[in-house]
């Protein structure tokens, strides 16, 4: 049974606080640190700092302390990527390690599904490319008609899983 306690957790508290942010964040850095494409985009040599960032940032979002706005200011998240090209492949591997770090995580899927969905639509949010900026295909089905064979039928329906 749901207690008026446990209605006024937060997220943060939820999934367990400090600790899983930081495992989260320390995770996903350990792939960015080993990918090609990723890995120079960074400008410093040390990714502790970014790391750091990201974590608090994460943290706030979620309902935890507002450290990342007290260092940082507003977060100003979209405008402070400008400076990197983020197109569909840097969105596409920035979430596979944000994948791989989610599972370590081993959430219930209760707590797991806000925060990937969150991260799907944030790292999409970043792309700054035009021609990337199409949604990614998770889950997504698209239904065409095909009128192309110039008979007087209504024209074939064909469904295309993109997940
Ligand atoms: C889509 C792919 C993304 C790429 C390639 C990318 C890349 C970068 C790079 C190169 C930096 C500069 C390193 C630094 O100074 O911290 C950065 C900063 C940052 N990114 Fe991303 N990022 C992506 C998506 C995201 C998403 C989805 C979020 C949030 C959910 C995020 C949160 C941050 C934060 C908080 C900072 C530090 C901002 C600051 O305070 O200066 N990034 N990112």
């Amino acid at each position: 049974m749901t207690s008026q306690h446990d209605d006024q957790v937060t997220f943060f508290e939820a999934v367990g606080g400090e600790e899983t942010f930081t495992r989260l964040v320390r995770r996903f850095y350990e792939g960015v640190a080993a990918d090609p494409v990723l890995r120079p985009m960074y400008p410093e040599a040390d990714l502790g700092p970014a790391e750091e960032r990201l974590r608090l940032f994460l943290m706030q979002y979620w309902g935890g302390p507002h450290t990342y706005s007290e260092r940082r200011g507003h977060p100003r998240l979209r405008m402070r990527h400008f400076p990197y090209r983020i197109g569909a492949e840097e969105r596409d591997r920035w979430l596979a390690h944000m994948r791989a770090a989610v599972d370590d995580l081993a959430l219930p899927p209760r707590l797991e599904q806000p925060l990937w969905e969150y991260l799907v639509h944030a790292a999409h949010s970043m792309v700054n490319v035009p021609q990337d900026a199409r949604p990614p295909a998770v889950n997504r089905v698209v239904t065409v008609t095909d009128r192309s064979r110039g008979d007087d039928d209504e024209g074939e329906t064909i469904s295309i899983s993109l997940s």
